[in-house]
């Protein structure tokens, strides 16, 4: 019905006004008006008046979005409704934590829950769309953007990409309270060279189909709304004009019908990628491929019409674009009422309230993680005498993180602020900075100073440090040091950090290091010597209350990481599911094996790692049967899971596979299945999961996919350490 009625707009468009449809730009406030003479902002207002433009991205709030529209449904010929888009990453006002930190928690539903808040407050300022969830995997925390992500596993990178396009787009897309989605950046963005961000790919077929396309596929299976082209070029070309990733693989093998938006002038930049001469060839290949909207690079609304009027593309792949955009107007309830979302009463209610808040705060303690806890000093004894310290301690800014949509700078509960109001009026909190952490601008645009050499509060640090039983150091990285464009070729504690940390550490060896960050950092001297480590990322609005619940024991930790650590930025990329290569021995004494001669192969924290206040012991692994005969056959592999201790906690309990012989090269490990299990003190619970054929399938060395005879390495665990196994075998 809705593509009868895309349809029949469609047949009462002039080609100008298809073109339309397809062209996205940057708009902000001043463009709800004729605004300056001459100016863009004017070219760009009569065009949105006259039906040129599609979709805006960039302008917030019900009140300017409500005046846009209602002009552009007024006064265009046709009256076509805008699609209002921003990047609502972890967020709207009431910010979560970042994608990478929430994937910590491995909680589905509270993933779910958080995406869906975000949506329900983006929705109230009349906005329809999010250039979210990333679903890149990536294994390089060089790259800036892992941050956005949901870390190195394909398996769990696909569940939560799932978990938060059902979040924002909820069952109905109509409704106001729900946007569309879009996965992105297709593909292979996660990969870039070096870490450095925007540079190439390169990356075999067979990786690109079993360890990056994966969570795309599953977000397409779940009607995600929308996909993001990538910057980068895949297999050679770029990705915006890539008909292999966009026909072949989208629409083709996965059936797709949704809209494909570019990257922000990533159709301009084809030029740059040397694989067409011009904007007029980057138009073309870009139609031709399957782009549908092209945001901010012009070249659609410069060329197409003269491309479609000689012959060079065919009429029918803009109707197709045009008709795919005109759906998605129809599902979000635009046709209906255009003004639906943009409700500035709802808005002021639905903005940063106590409920959006305590969903924030219970994502947020659910995504700590706790690296090192060897002396106990957590959770904390309260009579105890605390020191804080550290640049961290008191930035309400840092835990806001990057991406952080309309948030208002300044304004998450600072680590300081939740400690404090957790004691209560009694505590015995000294304080003192140590060290400047950024020292120069600290926002999207701009290129972050590091402060380098100041130290002259480290006496005062060392001081209050000296006089406490407790001494928290609040380290890591300002907000704007992780996100697009901060890639960094050293991911240790940036600045004087370190030093401040060794300084404070000859005084008083008693400190909780907690960390605020956007990437896995290195911390080998300090996890050497630190006894405690917390890992609490950027959190959003809530953080400090959300780590004061976890330091208090009020919640007990359960996070656990979804990236590696590497221990020295040499081991990167690093990854638990890499292939086994020819000389995988680790014996000790070799020379001509698979290793570094200066560290060892395993990262310091590895991918599934977290600590818990519980003590968890694992039990015997137990097979149903030792092998899978037929198709609808399966294995059950169970576990008994005890929690040995005095307190009630969560663990997660993680299944591996080892495909041992394979027609291509196969990874060590690879997750398949996990169950986060409430374990009450003294508990002990069996866990267990199904394995069938489809579990074991993969893309083969004919790039078919599918599963292969032999035999495979079960194994469950705290962590992808895990050692012991069992097999089984495939008939
Ligand atoms: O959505 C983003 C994308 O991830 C990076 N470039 C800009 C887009 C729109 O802001």
């Amino acid at each position: 019905k809705i593509l009868q009625k895309a349809d029949s707009i469609l047949g009462l468009m002039t080609l100008d006004e298809k073109i339309g449809q397809l062209n996205q730009y940057s708009v902000g406030a001043e463009m709800t008006g004729p605004g300056d003479k001459g100016s863009t902002s004017q070219k760009r207002y009569e065009m949105l008046l006259n039906g040129e433009v599609g979709s805006v991205l960039n302008l917030l709030g019900a009140e300017n979005t409500y005046k846009l529209q209602k002009q552009v449904v007024e006064q265009s010929r046709l009256g076509i409704p805008l699609i209002f888009a921003y990047d609502v990453v972890h967020g709207y006002k009431t910010m979560f934590p970042l994608p990478l930190a929430e994937s910590c928690s491995w909680n589905l539903d509270l993933m779910q829950q958080s995406a869906a808040v975000a949506a329900k407050e983006a929705a109230s300022a009349g906005l329809q769309w999010t250039f979210a969830p990333m679903v890149d995997v990536s294994v390089d925390a060089r790259w800036g953007r892992v941050m956005e992500g949901a870390g190195e596993d394909p398996y769990l990178g696909s569940l939560i990409a799932q978990a938060r396009v059902k979040g924002f787009q909820g069952n109905d897309l109509s409704s106001n309270n729900t946007i569309a989605a879009c996965a992105k950046h297709f593909a292979g963005y996660g990969f870039v060279e070096s870490g450095k961000d925007y540079n190439n790919v390169n990356i075999n077929k067979h990786e690109l189909l079993n360890r990056i396309l994966p969570p795309f596929k599953d977000a397409a299976q779940v009607d995600v709304a929308t996909f993001m082209n990538a910057f980068n070029d895949m297999l050679g070309i770029p990705s915006t004009g890539n008909s292999y990733l966009l026909r072949e693989k989208l629409r083709q093998d996965w059936g797709y019908e949704g809209v494909v938006v570019s990257d922000w002038n990533s159709i301009g930049e084809m030029v740059n990628h040397g694989t067409v001469e011009d904007l007029k060839g980057a138009a073309k290949e870009a139609i031709i491929a399957g782009s549908d909207i092209d945001m901010e690079a012009d070249a659609y609304s410069k060329y197409l019409k003269e491309l479609v009027e000689n012959k060079t593309v065919d009429i029918s792949l803009i109707n197709e674009a045009v008709s795919r955009v005109l759906v998605l107007k129809y599902k979000l309830g635009l046709f209906e009422d255009p003004y639906k979302y943009a409700d500035s009463a709802r808005e002021n209610k639905e903005l940063l309230s106590q409920e959006n808040l305590a969903v924030s705060r219970e994502m947020a303690s659910e995504s700590i993680v706790l690296l090192k806890n060897e002396t106990n000093l957590l959770p904390l004894n309260k009579k105890k005498r605390v020191a804080v310290i550290g640049p961290l301690a008191k930035d309400k800014d840092a835990p806001l993180g990057n991406w952080r949509a309309a948030a208002q700078s300044n304004t998450a509960v600072s680590f300081y602020e939740g400690l404090k109001s957790a004691l209560g009026q009694e505590a015995m909190i000294s304080y003192a900075k140590g060290c400047d952490l950024s020292i120069g601008p600290n926002n999207f645009f701009d290129e972050l100073e590091i402060n380098e050499t100041d130290k002259s509060g480290f006496s005062e640090a060392m001081a209050k440090a000296s006089n406490a039983e407790v001494v928290f150091m609040v380290l890591g990285e300002p907000a704007y040091m992780s996100g697009e464009g901060r890639s960094r070729s050293n991911i240790g504690l940036p600045g004087v950090q370190l030093d401040l940390l060794k300084e404070v550490y000859k005084v008083n060896k008693n400190i909780v290091l907690v960390l605020m960050n956007g990437r896995p950092l290195t911390l080998e001297w300090e996890h050497e010597n630190i006894p405690t480590i917390l890992e609490t990322w950027h959190l959003g609005s809530e953080a400090g209350n959300a780590i004061a619940d976890v330091i208090t024991g009020q919640v007990n930790p359960s996070g656990k990481l979804t990236m590696s650590f590497p221990r020295n930025v040499g081991q990167v990329p690093i990854y638990y599911n890499h292939k086994t290569s020819g000389r995988p021995s680790t014996a000790p004494g070799q020379v001509f094996y698979t290793h570094h001669t200066d560290v060892d192969n395993s990262p310091l924290f590895p991918f599934g790692f977290g600590l818990s206040y519980s003590e968890f012991e694992y039990g015997e692994l137990k097979l149903s049967k030792k092998a899978l005969e037929a198709e609808n056959d399966s294995i059950v592999v169970s576990i008994a899971v005890s929690n040995k201790s005095k307190v009630d906690g969560n663990e997660i309990v993680q299944l591996y596979i080892q495909d041992e012989v394979g027609s291509i090269t196969r990874p060590v490990k690879e997750l398949k299945g996990f169950e986060k299990v409430a374990i009450a003190a003294g508990e002990t619970k069996q866990v267990s999961f199904t394995i069938k054929p489809e579990n074991l399938a993969y893309y083969r060395r004919d790039f078919t996919y599918g599963t292969e005879p032999g035999s495979f390495k079960v194994l469950i665990g705290a962590s992808s350490a895990v050692s012991n196994y069992k097999t089984f075998t495939l008939k």
